[in-house]
C-alpha cells in the first residue's frame, strides 16, 4: 500500500487536492488532533473505503482548549501517527503549524443556540467556538465530499451538523460508532494520560451507563441519572462532572423518557487529572 503524502502548508494541500479533483475523485476527510488510536483508524478506513481519496488532518487546535494546561499536556505523537496511517490507504496527511492554520487570530463567533450551551458547551466555554473555527477552516481548504467524526464526541457531531447548515457546505457528515477497549473504556487520545489506578477504574463509566440503559424501564429519568452518578462515584478516583439524559436531536435535557424519540446519556468524568467523556444511546 502506498504511504501517504505529508503536507504541512495550505498551498501544498491545495496543490495536491487540485490534482485529485482534476481526476474527478471524491474526497473523504478525517480531521483529528493526532495521538491516533483505533477509533481514529476506524474513521480513516471508512473514509478510504467510501471515497476516491482520503485526507487526514493532524492539528492540535489551540482555539478549542479553554484550559491552558489541557492544551500543554494534550498528547502529541506525530511519528507514531504517521506509522499508523501508513497502512490505511490514506492519500494525504495535513500537519500544519499553528501559524499556518491561523496566520491571523480567528475572531469569528458562532452561535449554536441551546445545543451549544449545555454539557460540554456549558463546562468548557469557548470550546465549540474553537471547534467551529478550525473545522470551517479545514473544510474551506479540503472541500471534502464527506467528513468523518466519532460518535464519542456526540455533542460535537451535532455542532458540526449545525455548522454545515449555517455555512452552507455541501458536505455529508458521517458519524461513526464509538470504538471501545475490551473492558468497555471508550478509546480516546486522553486515555494515554491515565495513571494505572485511573485506567483500572475508568471502565466503570461505560458499565454503569450500559447497565442503566438495560434497566431503564425500572427507573425514571431522574432515578437513572442519580443511579449512574452514584455507581461511578463509588469507584475511586472517578468523579462525575455531569451525566445528562438528553434529546439526541437537540441535546436538551429530558424530564421523562417519553420527552424524546431518541435519548442519549452523555457523561464527563474526572479521573484524577484526566477528563473523560462518553455517551450511550438509551433509546
Ligand atoms: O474531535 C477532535 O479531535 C477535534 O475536536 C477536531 C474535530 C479534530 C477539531 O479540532
Amino acid at each position: 500500500m502506498a504511504k501517504p503524502t505529508v503536507v504541512t502548508t495550505r498551498a501544498a494541500l491545495l496543490d495536491a487536492l487540485g490534482a485529485v479533483r482534476a481526476q474527478g475523485r471524491t474526497v473523504g476527510f478525517v480531521p483529528t488532533m493526532g495521538a491516533l488510536h483505533r477509533g481514529h483508524i476506524s474513521l480513516v478506513e471508512r473514509a478510504v473505503a467510501e471515497n476516491g481519496c482520503a485526507v487526514v488532518s493532524v492539528f492540535v487546535n489551540p482555539t478549542q482548549f479553554n484550559n491552558p494546561n489541557d492544551l500543554k499536556t494534550y498528547p502529541r505523537t506525530p511519528e507514531a501517527d504517521l506509522d499508523l496511517l501508513d497502512e490505511t490507504g490514506v492519500e494525504l496527511v495535513f500537519m500544519p503549524s499553528v501559524e499556518e492554520m491561523y496566520p491571523q487570530p480567528d475572531t469569528r463567533q458562532f452561535d449554536f443556540g441551546p445545543t451549544g450551551q449545555v454539557m460540554e458547551g456549558e463546562r468548557r466555554p469557548g470550546h465549540f467556538n474553537g471547534v467551529a473555527q478550525v473545522v470551517s477552516r479545514l473544510f474551506d481548504l479540503v472541500h471534502p465530499n464527506r467528513a468523518y467524526f466519532g460518535q464519542k464526541d456526540f455533542q460535537q457531531v451535532a455542532i458540526i451538523r449545525m455548522l454545515v447548515d449555517m455555512l452552507g457546505y455541501n458536505i455529508e457528515i458521517v458519524e461513526c460508532p464509538i470504538v471501545r477497549e475490551s473492558d468497555g473504556l471508550a478509546l480516546s487520545s486522553r486515555n494515554a494520560l491515565l495513571t494505572p489506578k485511573a485506567r483500572r477504574a475508568a471502565p466503570a463509566i461505560h458499565h454503569a451507563m450500559a447497565l442503566a440503559q438495560l434497566q431503564m424501564a425500572q427507573r425514571t429519568v431522574q432515578q437513572t441519572a442519580q443511579w449512574v452518578v452514584e455507581q461511578i462515584n463509588a469507584v475511586a478516583p472517578l468523579q462525575v462532572e455531569y451525566f445528562t439524559l438528553a434529546n439526541a436531536q437537540t441535546l436538551q435535557p429530558i424530564g421523562a423518557w417519553s420527552d424524546a424519540e431518541r435519548v442519549v446519556g452523555c457523561i464527563a468524568v474526572q479521573a484524577e487529572q484526566v477528563r473523560l467523556i462518553d455517551n450511550i444511546i438509551f433509546k
